[in-house]
């Protein structure tokens, strides 16, 4: 069914502009495709008061200082907005003239300390932040109740998305929060059944396409031009306005002490753009005095930014044709590629590539220690390896990893490791068998007590170190 014909709103924040990542274009307003009306390029929000006063005009006249109080006695409060990880943070995200948030209570996610995967790391300090504990099991929460609130507030009725899984269960929720319709393009058969589950549950009219996350994103880009839909991918600003708030609570449970390294899965790449944003403007603000080294590691087979940069030196796309069984992150052609090799380039960061074993491998470590994630998110563990071998994270630096999907959305990768199925039949197979004892596979007994007893005995002579 197409959505009814609806007069174009437009989503206008106030406080804040749209700002060409190019040409330095300013507006007010933006088009349904959020790309520069000059040049065609990606949009960010900028605050143009911060640059006058070094503060947002709503905080004008308070300190860094008194921002963090504020932030901190406002976990005390049991307001809607103040109860969501995300608005928490509300004096640097563009100002919803109504304040009325479409929220699930994102954000407010832990930060795990992870000794065992320090020790296999050879760091001597890292923390995981998991964005998997967020609503809908992933970290796209927290950029999807600003870009939903937004929506909401400009009376769109109908929200979109192409999506590797992530962002279609995310959207499809806040749609059905927020009372609008949502329609999700997918790759067909290439995301996982706990993510489409989610869509389907939360409403949304979800199209399964005979192509790739990059052919979804791409006919979604038309058809926003077409259609009365916004939408709501990482390309809309208002997703990566969301998804800074990850950096600044981070820092916040860190006691604005900074991590040295804080290493991110790269997909479309909006993460880490996010995240780099959060960090130079905090450090703009005075709320940190320098900067994290941020990171972006991708799988081998969806490798783009990892070529972009060392055959490009960061100046043109070098897009691939996207391969890798951490579906969230085969994605070819990054969006937000020009964004992130920015914020890498302010950061110092390093970007890596990691292989689907060394994948599987780190993915298996996080499990072990209590934690657990979906594959994309695994990377971040596989790659600090390569970095620490390379001497790029240095002894003694403090590293943090952004866990970003649950451990639940990925069951059947999960499943496959542990019987010894995983890459089964793939070049991968020969280089697996070295990861045979971290496979703990299900085992079938008859219902007795001697079984049973025989089989913990077993286990107990077996048992995993550490
Ligand atoms: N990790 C997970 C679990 C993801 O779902 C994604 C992206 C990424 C990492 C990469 O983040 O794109 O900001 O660089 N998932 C998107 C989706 C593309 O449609 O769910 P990114």
């Amino acid at each position: 069914m197409p959505p009814s014909a609806i007069p174009e709103p437009g989503v206008r924040p106030s406080d804040s502009r749209f700002h060409c990542i190019d040409c330095s274009h300013w507006s007010d307003s933006a088009s349904p495709d959020y790309r520069c009306p000059r040049c065609g390029d990606l949009l960010e929000i900028s605050y143009p008061e911060w640059n006058k006063s070094g503060m947002s005009s709503r905080a004008s006249g308070v300190s860094a200082n008194d921002l963090k109080s504020t932030w901190k006695q406002r976990r005390l409060s049991s307001a809607p907005a103040d109860l969501s990880g995300v608005w928490r943070f509300r004096e640097l995200l563009p100002a919803l003239n109504d304040g009325q948030v479409v929220t699930l209570r994102e954000g407010n996610t832990p930060l795990y300390e992870m000794p065992q995967c320090a020790r296999i790391a050879g760091v001597p300090h890292l923390s995981a932040k998991h964005q998997g504990m967020n609503p809908t099991g992933s970290f796209k929460d927290a950029g999807m109740t600003v870009a939903a609130s937004f929506a909401h507030h400009a009376g769109y009725r109908w929200i979109a998305c192409a999506s590797t899984g992530n962002t279609s269960a995310s959207m499809a929720a806040y749609a059905a929060r927020g009372g609008m319709r949502s329609l999700v393009l997918v790759p067909e058969g290439k995301i996982s059944w706990s993510k489409l589950s989610q869509a389907l549950d939360y409403g949304a009219v979800t199209c399964q396409l005979r192509t790739d996350f990059d052919g979804c994103l791409r006919l979604l880009q038309e058809l926003v031009l077409r259609a009365p839909v916004h939408q709501l991918n990482s390309i809309n600003p208002f997703r990566i306005e969301g998804q800074k708030t990850l950096a600044i609570e981070l820092m916040e449970q860190m006691d604005w002490q900074l991590p040295d390294h804080i290493i991110v899965p790269g997909g479309n790449l909006g993460n880490s753009s996010a995240i780099g944003k959060a960090l130079l403007e905090m450090r703009d603000l005075g709320l940190i005095s320098r900067l994290p080294k941020l990171s972006v590691i991708q799988a081998e087979g969806a490798n783009a930014l990892v070529r972009t940069l060392r055959e490009a030196g960061g100046k043109r796309l070098i897009g691939v044709n996207a391969e890798t069984r951490a579906t969230a992150i085969r994605i070819g052609n990054p969006a937000s590629w020009k964004k992130a090799v920015r914020v890498l380039e302010a950061t110092g960061g390093a970007c890596e590539q990691v292989s689907e074993v060394e994948m599987a491998q780190a993915k298996a470590e996080i499990g072990a220690e209590g934690i657990g994630c979906e594959p994309a998110s695994a990377v971040t563990l596989a790659g600090l390896k390569k970095l620490v071998k390379q001497g790029f994270v240095k002894a003694g630096e403090s590293v943090v990893l952004i866990l970003t999907g649950n451990l639940l959305k990925d069951p059947d990768f999960t499943i496959e490791f542990h019987r010894g199925d995983l890459f089964a039949g793939t070049p991968h197979e020969s280089t697996m068998t070295a990861l045979s004892t971290l496979r703990r596979p299900p085992i079938v007994l008859d219902a007795t007590l001697d079984e049973v007893l025989r089989t913990l005995e077993q286990a107990d002579k077996t048992a995993p170190s550490g």
